[in-house]
């Protein structure tokens, strides 16, 4: 790259206002390519002669930027005439905010006392085959901008009347280059564009904007104003019981986004911070507000989707959209916990527990090899791995469950697509890991006495707490015996010596099996199928299919358990009971949420109670993908879309559906790297209709009473079965 040798720029502190980078510059004769590479210490927004830069909002994302900063080069050649002006505005972004909300630690006020920086260079390759390079220096001038405010959690004011004036001459600012990396991850782009629903008054007399749908991005307003008129107005989610605004679960973020007008017809959104939200407060607003003033625009990382399911059940169908709503509002350069509050952190736990829906829904794997790099360099000497990534909570033990990310989304990225280089990049770092578990055990070949979030927001847990009741050592080492197999697995694959993981994982099998020889909870018994600790699976899925039964026939599980509820009991004959679970809409349940008006996955089973009241105002996200993670069942059990360890990225399906006649039918596509599988069934009176289409060879486990056709390549089953 050719931004290293030039030098970071920036001015003097102007508090809360974002500055503004310039400079003048003409053309030395007819061009046959300009390039532009840039990146910030926060985030930016570049023009040339008042057009945008490419097409990357809050460029250059989020990594670790301590040791990884990454680039970006765009073609501006379109752009340029023979007399120019760029400029790059740069707002606060993750570099300085002050995240966490709800921590006040040293790190962070170091972090947010950061400067503001930027260092670029336009390359101007000439017809004549000279080449000009205009790099950051004290040639470029700095001011401050209309942005007079901007940073995460609390949002942006945008004053139109307020032309830059006072340029002054830009300073230079040492800061390591060795941190510049080229880009990695995809770029964060707006994408959907969704029309102010409805513009209404709330019982309690404010106007509020409805877009019908929960996103992430910000509002674009359009309308016609008098220079220093005034729009303010806050986000939120749901409204409250009485069909108020809502918006206390935000907790310190007050996601506000202010704008002073120009005179005459103008248009604006925030370009520097983003908001989770489906309505917005107005708190001012110059005459009368109509739906017409008002876009909601979605901004996320820039993912293809591979993955389509629609059945015969409108209920089931919102819920999918809300998995997939759920994954981009939360995909933004980070996997993050929420879009909304004051958090919005790479929370490892969550990240793990939906890695396989994700890879599944879009191609993640770019996404994945981009932050599981920033894990890695954030991974501390002893092998720990912090709660969120990049580690914004450097204070925060490692837990198990949130740091067994570090083992279990490669090991996902490598099943879902094939492709050995995130095992090969990420190695060393799964196997620190594991190692770190080691080191602070209190049981060898357990893992006892540590901090744990336990089975997070599980519905067992006991008054007053978060977390579940399943024993957290027990989870801690159910989870040390998986990332432990995962950790064999790929060493295997990589050709290393994992011998001494082999024994441990022997020994951890050999010592949890003598430890744990009973279950108390719904999680419990789920990981010991999940991961073939239990002597007898069979057994103990019985056991935990009847648990169910007995408990009213209600899931109890939190974080952990969830994910893999509905497999174990798919896998070993309780499908019966795995579907009456997945379509139940009473509380507790994955379709609850959806008779409450969700337009996302909930962070809790009852966010929203019965009779409209909030389980808290504390812990109440509207936009959490970990439930999410059901759809990985209904890609792999219901459709029956699956391969074996042995063929990652599909190289063959195993073709197993669990057709439900409750639902009727059920369509899945999955866009792998082999190309597009299709499963299709139907249940219509006793009759079953299977259809599997794939280009890759296939093997099918059939429902009984279905004859197995000929398996082989190109199938095309079409088989009806009396039931
Ligand atoms: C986050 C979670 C996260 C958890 C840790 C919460 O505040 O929103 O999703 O995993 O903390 O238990």
């Amino acid at each position: 790259m050719e931004i290293q040798n030039n030098q970071y720029i920036t001015g003097k502190d102007m508090g809360d206002v974002c500055p503004v980078f310039r400079r003048i510059f003409s053309l030395a004769g007819a061009l046959t390519e300009a390039r532009l590479e840039i990146t910030s210490l926060g985030v930016y927004e570049a023009n040339i002669n008042g057009k945008r830069v490419g097409q990357f909002v809050l460029a250059p994302g989020w990594t670790v930027y301590e040791q990884r900063l990454q680039v970006q080069s765009y073609d501006v050649t379109a752009l340029l005439e023979e007399n120019n002006e760029i400029r790059v505005t740069v707002g606060k972004g993750w570099f300085r905010s002050p995240m966490p909300g709800w921590i006040d630690s040293e790190d962070k006020k170091q972090r947010y006392a950061r400067p503001a920086g930027l260092i670029a260079v336009l390359i101007l390759t000439y017809a004549d085959g000279r080449v000009e390079k205009i790099g950051t220096d004290e040639s470029w001038e700095v001011g401050e901008s209309p942005v007079r405010f901007s940073e995460i959690y609390d949002g942006e004011r945008y004053d139109a009347s307020f032309q830059t004036k006072d340029w002054e001459k830009a300073q230079i600012l040492s800061w390591d280059k060795q941190i510049l990396i080229p880009q990695e991850g995809e770029e964060i782009r707006e994408a959907e564009r969704f029309a102010a629903k409805e513009v209404f008054r709330t019982p309690a007399g404010e106007l509020v904007v409805d877009f019908g749908q929960e996103v992430t991005g910000y509002v674009e307003l359009s309308l016609s104003a008098h220079s220093g008129d005034r729009v303010r107005f806050d986000h939120g989610e749901v409204l409250d019981q009485d069909g108020n605004f809502y918006n206390e679960n935000y907790r310190g973020a007050k996601a506000t986004a202010e704008y002073i007008c120009k005179e005459g017809a103008q248009s604006w959104h925030p370009t520097l911070t983003f908001f989770g939200f489906r309505y917005i407060r107005l708190l001012e607003y110059p005459g009368e507000a109509t739906a017409e003033n008002f876009t909601a625009i979605a901004v996320h990382s820039d993912l293809k989707r591979t993955g389509f399911i629609h059945t015969g059940n409108a209920q089931v169908n919102q819920l999918l959209s809300n998995v997939i709503w759920s994954q981009l509002d939360n995909f933004l350069d980070v996997p993050t916990d929420c879009p909304q509050r004051d958090e919005r952190l790479g929370w490892t736990g969550d990240a793990q527990v939906f890695v396989k829906a994700a890879s599944l829904n879009f191609d993640v794997e770019r996404f994945f090899q981009k932050w599981l790099k920033d894990l890695a360099a954030d991974q501390r000497p002893n092998g720990e791995v912090g709660q969120v990534i990049p580690d914004y909570i450097p204070g925060g033990e490692g837990s198990a469950a949130w740091g067994d990310a570090a083992v279990i989304c490669p090991w996902q990225i490598y099943q879902t697509y094939g492709d050995l280089e995130v095992l090969r990049d990420q190695f060393e770092s799964m196997k620190g890991w594991v190692d770190f578990i080691g080191t602070v055990t209190t049981t060898p070949n357990l893992w006892t006495d540590h901090f744990h979030f336990g089975d997070w927001l599980g519905l067992d847990a006991p008054e007053g707490s978060y977390k579940g009741s399943s024993r957290e050592d027990y989870i801690a080492s159910a989870f040390y015996a998986y990332s432990t197999s995962l950790v064999v697995k790929a060493g295997k694959l990589l050709g290393k010596d994992i011998r001494p993981y082999e024994a441990l994982y022997d020994r951890i099998v050999a010592v949890f099996r003598k430890t744990y020889p009973t279950c108390n909870t719904q999680t419990e018994y789920v990981l010991a199928v999940q991961f073939q600790l239990a002597q007898d699976p069979r057994a103990c899925a019985d056991a935990l299919a009847e648990m169910i039964w007995k408990d009213g026939c209600q899931l109890r599980t939190g974080f952990v358990g969830t994910p893999y509820l509905l497999h174990v009991l798919t896998r070993y004959g309780h499908e019966d009971l795995a579907w009456k679970l997945f379509l139940r809409t009473e509380y507790p349940s994955w379709l609850y949420p959806v008779t409450k008006g969700a337009t996302t996955i909930w962070e809790h089973w009852d966010g929203i109670r019965e009779d409209g009241s909030f389980w808290s105002k504390d812990m109440n996200s509207f936009n959490h993908y970990a439930y999410g993670s059901v759809a990985d069942w209904l890609y792999e059990q219901a459709a029956g879309i699956t391969h074996g360890e042995d063929a990652a990225g599909f190289s063959s399906v195993i073709y197993e559906p669990h057709p439900c006649k409750e639902l009727g039918w059920m369509d899945t596509r999955l866009e792998t790297r082999q190309g597009t599988i299709r499963s299709y069934w139907c249940v219509k009176e006793d009759v079953v209709q299977l259809v599997l289409e794939t280009p890759v060879p296939s093997k099918a486990v059939l429902p009984s009473g279905v004859k197995d056709l000929e398996a082989g390549c190109y199938t095309y089953y079409e088989i009806y079965k009396c039931l």
